[in-house]
């Protein structure tokens, strides 16, 4: 079906540490290191997500050595992008001037797992030879800043990968669970006249304690399933990823699977959740550092709202 052929990411360039944000709310570096692992995050100021999904996408076509105008489809995981329509992977494709089909899809933070499941089928069907698949979040636009139990868990970011056909897919998993309840963000709409219906704020809202033992339960089994699927022991994965949620969940999740912890990346300590954007943000951190070799086999795992969740198996 597929193999990954070059990875790009971009961060805003506004850091924000604890610190700022303890000037800004009644909190502290030592709460949100302790209960959650991150340091500081990345906001959005000036820039907008299309144009990190922009730099992104070209740091990925230059590190996959391939020219523009081979890609022939885009689609980019993500809540929403700038518009609501055109999709965010429309406006990607007119900045790198492509016309090729473009489409964006949301599954919360598994999304980007999703992604590369939606293209593995057009891989299949021989519809394309070159993707560009992206996950980028604006996260600092759906949290409520006065709700200091969820504003300092997200930052913002974009991660892009570009495919080219191959066969390095060994196994994928999507689920989806009931629990609106647990994790949500209502959508205000417009104004209509007819409408009698009160409407909602519209601002992230989450069960911290429900998500946490969801998502741990969420991970273990799902590695465990990939490999049971793939008939490949853990001892032969190199490298495993996680969607960066918390350090505590991810920390549980090593205990209960009884993997060695330097198997593990993370950027959570300065990225903070980037829900979709999570996964292809930290491949990029670890294929540019020069931690992957060729026929490694790397393990991702990605749960979100929905609930949802995202594992796959894969050959670098
Ligand atoms: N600074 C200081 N104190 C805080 C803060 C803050 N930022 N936020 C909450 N508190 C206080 C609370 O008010 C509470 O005080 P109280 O005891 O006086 O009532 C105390 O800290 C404990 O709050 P809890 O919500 O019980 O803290 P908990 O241990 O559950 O940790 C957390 C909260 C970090 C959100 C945890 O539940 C968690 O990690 N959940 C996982 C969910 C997650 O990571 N979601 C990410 C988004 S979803 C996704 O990506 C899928």
């Amino acid at each position: 079906m597929f193999q990954i052929l070059g990875t790009g990411s971009s961060l805003p360039k506004l850091k924000v540490t604890n610190d700022d944000l303890a000037k800004k709310m009644d909190t502290s570096d030592e709460w949100i290191v302790s209960k959650t692992g991150i340091k500081s995050r990345n906001i959005l100021s000036d820039e907008t997500i299309t144009d990190l999904a922009v730099e992104a996408s070209i740091k990925a076509i230059k590190d996959a050595k391939v020219d523009v105008s081979e890609i022939d489809l885009i689609v980019s995981a993500t809540l929403v992008g700038d518009t609501i329509t055109p999709s965010m992977s429309c406006l990607i494709a007119e900045k790198l001037g492509v016309s090729c089909p473009a489409f964006d899809i949301n599954a919360a933070c598994s999304g980007f797992v999703y992604a590369l499941d939606v293209v593995a089928g057009y891989f299949a069907r021989k519809k394309v030879k070159k993707v560009l698949v992206l996950g980028a979040e604006r996260l600092s636009h759906h949290i409520d800043w006065s709700d200091r139990a969820t504003c300092v868990l997200f930052g913002d970011g974009a991660g892009a990968v570009v495919l080219g056909e191959g066969d390095n897919l060994r196994s994928i998993r999507l689920t989806t669970q009931p629990g609106k309840a647990n994790l949500y963000e209502d959508f205000r709409g417009g104004d209509s006249p007819f409408s009698t219906r009160e409407f909602p704020v519209q601002h992230i809202k989450m069960n911290g304690q429900e998500v946490y033992k969801f998502a741990v339960n969420a991970i273990v089994n799902d590695i465990k399933f990939v490999l049971d699927d793939a008939k490949i022991t853990q001892e032969k994965v190199s490298h495993f990823l996680l969607h960066q949620a918390n350090i505590r969940i991810i920390d549980a999740a090593i205990h209960s699977l009884k993997i060695p912890k330097e198997k593990f990346h993370n950027t959570i300590d300065h990225t903070g959740n980037l829900s979709a954007a999570s996964i292809p943000v930290l491949l990029d951190e670890i294929n540019k550092a020069g931690k992957l070799k060729r026929g490694d086999l790397i393990a991702i795992c990605a749960f979100g709202a929905g609930l949802t969740t995202g594992a796959m198996l894969m050959e670098w």
